[in-house]
């Protein structure tokens, strides 16, 4: 698989750098993300990086170290420097330095990317031409455009350790793309560690992350190691971030900082080497902005951030991944694997998948289990029929009335006829939906 340039961006804006991060991304470029220049270092450090762009008024040490620091390090990176203070001196010394552009804010989209075009063009050319990205990558299935970007993501984490975020909502498949990561990277021999941050007790978390000595609290008969140790040297996954109570997220950022941890009881830090995953289907960012989530954290946890689509967001997918779980479950049982007719598969197509991969996944699994041969309407869960988008007849546009009447018969089709539930579904009372089937009997 051919790799896409990244790009390190460093800002302490975090507005500034999400919308940087969404606009890379859009370029076509992975994005390497840190919100202060320590960060930064650490993620050149031990990352293939093809570009930086840097802010340069940041509290701490500024862009204009970050710049000095990589003409000497770096020497022919390519630099972007942005800044909110345009200042003549430092533009000219920021340039002398090698920084290749300098953009002032406020900037435009096409501002922003002809800089970067600027700086990269050629490369960026040479990664759209590739399209030789597989439809099936560690298991996750998914040529829409949104998956072959997430598995040249994927590619992109392999041989280093920058921390990566995974969101997405209920059943995108989050899990599963950590353990892809995992086992795509140099690092696969070693453990893959996946803890649920949101199912162990706060006063509990604590030794299971980073272990305990015995003695160090009441029935703790011997040293144990924590989640932490066991995944020294490989991957551990933290699913559910999000859950992870004030007191967790202060002992994570620690332990990341200071690439050592404590056990509960002992006196002396030891060193861990483990890269670090972390899953949330709640919106993190929101969460910063509330103060429910600690910034600093968030931004050791999301060097490289993954955004998984919605399964109604590429439909064009579930044919595919409706075939693969025919397969898998009817080879499971022995069976024969299930025709659905065009119709069946338009019905499943249009449907908004609240639950995403895992609810087609059990639905095309109960099937496999109910039915021998051919998938018909009847089979399917009501409330998926009554999504089903409406066949464009006549093509001509109807009335509103129309649309109710087409609607109203196709809830009481998917309920057997049953008036309570249908008004149910509908959201309206009985006697409303009688008033309305009144209209619907007439001559
Ligand atoms: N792209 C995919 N290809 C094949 N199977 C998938 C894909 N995405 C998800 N699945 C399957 O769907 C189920 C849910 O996936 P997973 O547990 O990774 O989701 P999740 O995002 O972690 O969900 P949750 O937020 O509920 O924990 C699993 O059985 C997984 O194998
Ligand atoms: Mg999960």
């Amino acid at each position: 698989m051919n790799q896409r340039p990244s790009v390190l961006l460093v800002d302490d804006a975090r507005d500034m750098l999400e919308l940087l991060r969404r606009n890379m991304t859009a370029m076509g470029l992975t994005p390497f993300a840190a919100n202060n220049v320590v960060d930064a270092i650490e993620v050149l450090g031990n990352s293939q990086v093809d570009l930086v762009i840097t802010d340069l008024n940041m509290p701490g040490i500024g862009g204009l170290q970050l710049v000095k620091y990589l003409s000497q390090h770096h020497p022919g990176l390519p630099v972007l420097v942005i800044t909110g203070y345009p200042d003549l001196n430092n533009a000219v010394e920021v340039m002398k330095l090698g920084a290749l552009e300098y953009l002032v804010k406020p900037f435009t989209q096409e501002e922003l990317r002809k800089a970067v075009e600027n700086v990269l063009g050629a490369r960026i050319v040479e990664a759209e031409a590739e399209d030789d990205v597989p439809e099936v990558f560690h298991g996750i299935i998914g040529r829409a455009p949104a998956m072959r970007e997430l598995y040249r993501t994927i590619e992109r984490t392999r041989n280093n350790r920058a921390t990566v975020l995974i969101t997405g909502e209920s059943g995108t498949g989050k899990e599963m793309v950590a353990r892809a990561i995992h086992y795509n990277s140099t690092w696969s021999a070693a453990p893959f560690i996946a803890v649920n941050c949101g199912a162990i007790p706060d006063q509990l978390l604590e030794s299971e992350l980073f272990g305990h000595v015995k003695g160090a609290f009441t029935g703790a008969i011997t040293n144990r190691a924590g989640f932490f140790q066991a995944a020294d040297g490989g991957t551990l996954f933290l699913d559910e971030i999000g859950n992870a109570s004030p007191a967790v997220q202060a002992k994570l950022l620690r332990a990341i900082q200071d690439k050592r941890i404590t056990m509960l009881g002992a006196t002396k830090p030891q060193q861990v080497e483990v890269r670090l995953i972390s899953a949330s289907n709640n919106d993190l960012l929101a969460m910063v902005r509330q103060g429910t989530f600690r910034e600093d954290l968030y931004y050791r946890l999301n060097v490289i951030h993954m955004q998984l689509p919605a399964l109604r967001e590429r439909t064009t997918d579930i044919p595919l991944l409706v075939d693969h779980f025919n397969k898998r479950f009817s080879k499971e049982l022995g069976k024969a694997p299930l025709r659905f007719p065009p119709r069946i598969m338009d019905t499943i197509t249009g449907y908004i998948w609240p639950g995403n991969v895992r609810e087609l996944e059990n639905m095309v699994h109960r099937l496999v289990i109910m039915k021998d041969r051919t998938v018909e309407m009847e089979d399917l869960p009501a409330h998926m029929k009554m999504q089903a988008p409406q066949p464009a007849s006549t093509g001509a546009l109807t009335t509103l009335a129309e649309v109710e009447r087409q609607h109203i018969r196709r809830v009481l089709e998917a309920t057997g006829g049953n008036k309570t539930k249908a008004a149910e579904v509908l959201g309206i009372d009985r006697k409303t939906l009688r008033e309305k089937l009144k209209g619907e009997e007439g001559p």
